[in-house]
């Protein structure tokens, strides 16, 4: 608004096909897939609170910052930081924000794709009958064999990596503005058939309870074991993976967001925009959560069972109730294209530079991409079997679990956290107010308080907190 800059990459039709766009990037299998399983990991209500508040004090101010640095800068995020530094006479440095973020979503894009590819083999499996009638025990055991070889995890990787690269190619506008638009409402209303399912067949107080009743020492606890076996030990972990998951989920700190506000339309109005993105973000994610431990309790299986959570609890409802076989395919098949329109956003900055620096075609910057995350993404398909043995393993975690603890817990809250600085402290406020154009003053003045104040200290806490200083 302060300038009449143009992306080179086209833009958004209408404020609405941004929200939509960016509810694709945000609600993904970060949702559905990562959200009940480390909720089951750190032991539920706790863990869930503690996520919410950081989705509300740093996630949703944070996301109108990167929205407005994109639309102002109106290019990828390496060089929009790059821009707006220097019209704003801040150091050029900032420019590092865009590619740490380049750098994070490789990161996530290697093991993303990976469970992207179990989902797109759920989708096989379900078709073919293979869920019919399934036990607790039979669908951990498929699971199991699917994990257990490289050769289909690799080929599920590849194919997934491939379709996110076609999508990128032609442009994210092309591919993805009608699709969104259908097939998320749609993802949307399964999850609520399946809470109705969890409800009526599944252990749902049980369930509900463990999302929604908060135990304040787990807040500071991780514990292993079940009942009287139970063993807990003081850690900072669990505030960082919250805060972590709240980046992770809102597809934040990384120029995710960044790179699709430079489409935005320049009268369109941010805040809305964000606060109803986030909303349907967290939405989802809790419908998710009602819909898979309710099943998780019935059936015996245990909340903490990692990251194969879903795909071993899904397929027992699916495989049991009336019109499952179908259901549960239609399933998969939303989860992978929730899935896609995540990993889309994932490469676009990469894409969007490479476009304006190297004047490459985005076809050709898309293949070089995809190419250098499918490779990186072969590491974290042999962490479930090849790679899996200790002796492969980084501080007790394989590297599919280290590139999503370092990624998600440690790269994007840095990024959100520079981020929320360079528009609190590097650019200043008329950059804000005019990108904003909030009408009433309170209302503005509120957001500059906590992107200011309360965001970086929060996150600055959590940090300090992990590494023991706090
Ligand atoms: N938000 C996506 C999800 O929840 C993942 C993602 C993270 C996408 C960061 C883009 C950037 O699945």
């Amino acid at each position: 608004m302060g300038n009449q800059r143009e992306s080179v990459h086209g833009m958004w039709s209408s404020r609405a096909v941004f929200v939509m766009a960016t509810i694709g990037s945000a609600v993904g299998l970060g949702n559905i897939w990562k959200f009940p399983y480390i909720t089951g990991e750190y032991g539920g209500g706790a863990f869930v609170l503690v996520y919410l508040l950081c989705i509300a004090l740093i996630g949703i101010p944070i996301m109108m910052a990167e929205v407005l640095l994109g639309r102002r800068g109106r290019a990828s995020p390496i060089s929009t930081m790059k821009r707006l530094a220097r019209e704003e006479g801040a150091s050029a440095a900032w420019s590092l924000v865009g590619y740490a973020g380049v750098v994070a979503g490789f990161l996530i894009l290697s093991f993303y794709s990976v469970v992207a590819g179990w989902a797109l083999a759920y989708v096989f499996q379900s078709a073919g009958g293979g869920l019919n009638g399934i036990t607790a025990a039979g669908s951990a055991s498929v699971f199991g064999d699917l994990v257990g070889s490289p050769d289909q995890l690799v080929v599920w990787h590849t194919v997934f990596i491939l379709m996110t690269t076609a999508v990128v190619a032609r442009g994210v506008r092309h591919g993805l503005e009608r699709a969104v638009s259908v097939l998320m409402p749609a993802l949307f209303v399964m999850l609520l058939i399946m809470v109705g399912y969890a409800y009526v067949e599944g252990d749902f107080a049980r369930g509900f309870n463990f999302l929604f009743e908060v135990n304040f020492s787990r807040v500071f606890q991780v514990c292993s074991g079940e009942g009287a076996q139970i063993a807990c030990r003081v850690s900072g972990e669990p505030l960082l993976v919250a805060m972590g998951h709240a980046f992770f989920t809102l597809s934040l700190g990384m120029g995710a967001i960044m790179a699709y506000g430079a489409y935005v339309p320049d009268h369109a109005s941010i805040t809305g925009a964000t606060i109803t993105i986030a909303v349907a973000d967290t939405l989802v994610a809790l419908l998710a959560g009602l819909a898979i431990f309710p099943i998780v309790f019935a059936s015996g299986l245990e909340p903490g069972a990692g990251p194969g959570l879903i795909f071993q609890t899904l397929p027992v409802a699916f495989g049991n109730m009336p019109g499952g076989h179908l259901f549960g395919t239609v399933f998969f098949v939303l989860l992978v294209f929730a899935a896609w329109s995540s990993s889309i956003s994932l490469v676009e900055p990469a894409v969007a530079w490479l476009v304006e620096v190297r004047r490459w075609s985005r076809v050709t910057a898309a293949f070089l991409v995809g190419a250098l995350a499918w490779l990186l993404g072969i590491g974290s398909a042999l962490s479930f079997n090849v790679w899996s043995g200790p002796e492969y393993q980084v501080l007790g975690k394989t590297l599919f679990d280290l590139k999503d603890f370092v990624a998600s817990n440690i790269m994007l809250p840095l990024g959100g956290l520079l981020i929320a600085l360079f528009v609190a402290y590097g650019a200043g406020r008329h950059m804000a107010l005019e990108e904003l154009s909030i009408s009433r003053q309170r209302l503005f003045d509120a957001w500059w308080f906590v992107i200011r104040y309360v965001s970086p200290v929060g996150i600055a806490i959590v940090f300090l907190n992990s590494v023991g200083v706090l």
